[in-house]
């Protein structure tokens, strides 16, 4: 895969129905024409998903998701795009018949999303077209935050935008507008103290609702490594095995035992920086050979927090020790 910074030749790319990854706030995607079924159906074939999970949709301006969003547009939308956007919320809304179906997985809404980064928002300007953008891993895989995490997916996309390292390091937080306000389908860089301020979020999972059968960002078992991960249960440090990788939330000597190798998430305790560097840390654990299996500290649920442990529960789900 080519990987470089040239945006004319990325968009002309688009235009042609390839596919380009890339950079966004939040993390790396992978990108095409939205409205180009036959490219849209290559960057599932490409990241091995299942076309039951929804692309989300991403814009550089409110035409464009005008074309996307059926009229009348709620209000909340407008509420919404204009305190966040551009930035790390997609909005769940009901979609128009230019929207192709397997963008959506058959569903009537779309998840639209306006990115701030300026190597996004150039992109999607210069090729005319909104694009649909999962993040660049396969599917369930750990979510990349730089080219080199991108590159290891060995994707056969065309180009790779390269945009540096994602300022969140965790995807968009996902809202549904409803008649009385919005819920939240997936926890993200914006918190539900941010959304309150400008809209009533309703209580969320309803199990039986149909959009969350059909949005797996919400499924158990994502973002997992390779290898076994564990959440940190207080167990005694001696009881590590040799090859031990741990994930801790802040630079600090805790008395570990040699031969543990740690990533600090933060200098100080950080969330916003814990987050950044999440799934950085779980790729370099997942790259080094001498690691066999990861723990990871909780983080306190609270704001951001809680986007965090999301990821982290779903990526420890298949290991969990029961
Ligand atoms: O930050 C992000 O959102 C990144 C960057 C690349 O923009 N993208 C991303 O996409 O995380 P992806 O494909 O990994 O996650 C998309 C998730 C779906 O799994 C689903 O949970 C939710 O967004 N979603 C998308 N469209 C939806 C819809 N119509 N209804 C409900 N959920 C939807
Ligand atoms: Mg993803």
């Amino acid at each position: 895969m080519k990987v470089g910074t040239d945006i004319k030749y990325a968009a002309s790319l688009i235009k042609k129905g390839k596919i380009v990854a890339m950079p966004t706030e939040t993390v790396y995607g992978l990108a095409a024409n939205a409205l180009n079924a036959m490219a849209v159906a290559r960057i599932f074939e490409m990241k091995e998903r299942p076309t039951f999970d929804p692309l989300i949709v991403h814009i550089s301006s409110i035409e464009q998701l005008e074309t996307l969003f059926r009229k009348p547009i709620s209000p909340y939308v407008y509420t919404l795009a204009e305190a966040f956007w551009p930035g790390p919320l997609t909005i769940v809304s009901t979609k128009t018949p230019e929207v192709p179906d397997l963008v959506t997985s058959g569903l009537s809404t779309v998840g639209v999303r306006m990115p701030s980064h300026p190597v996004a928002h150039q992109l999607i300007k210069q090729s005319e077209v909104p694009l649909a953008a999962p993040s660049a891993n396969k599917f369930g895989r750990i979510s990349p935050t730089m080219v080199s995490h991108v590159l290891k997916q060995n994707f056969k996309a065309e180009y790779i935008l390269d945009g540096g390292i994602s300022d969140y390091g965790i995807e968009s937080t996902v809202v549904s507008v409803q008649e009385n306000g919005i819920k939240i389908l997936r926890q993200g860089a914006i918190t539900e103290d941010d959304l309150v301020k400008y809209v009533e979020v309703l209580s969320s999972t309803d199990e039986n609702e149909e959009v969350e059968k059909h949005a797996p960002g919400m499924l158990k078992s994502h973002y997992s490594p390779h290898k076994p991960l564990y959440i940190y249960n207080n167990e005694n440090y001696n009881s590590f095995l040799p090859g031990t990788g741990f994930i801790i939330k802040e630079n600090k000597d805790i008395g570990l035992p040699p031969g543990i190798k740690t990533i600090a998430l933060s200098e100080n305790g950080n969330m916003a920086e814990m987050a950044v560097k999440l799934f950085s840390a779980m790729h370099t654990m997942e790259d080094d050979e001498n690691i066999k299996q990861i723990y990871i500290e909780a983080v306190p649920e609270e704001g951001i927090g809680k986007a965090i442990m999301d990821r982290v529960k779903k990526a420890a789900y298949n290991y969990m020790k029961s």
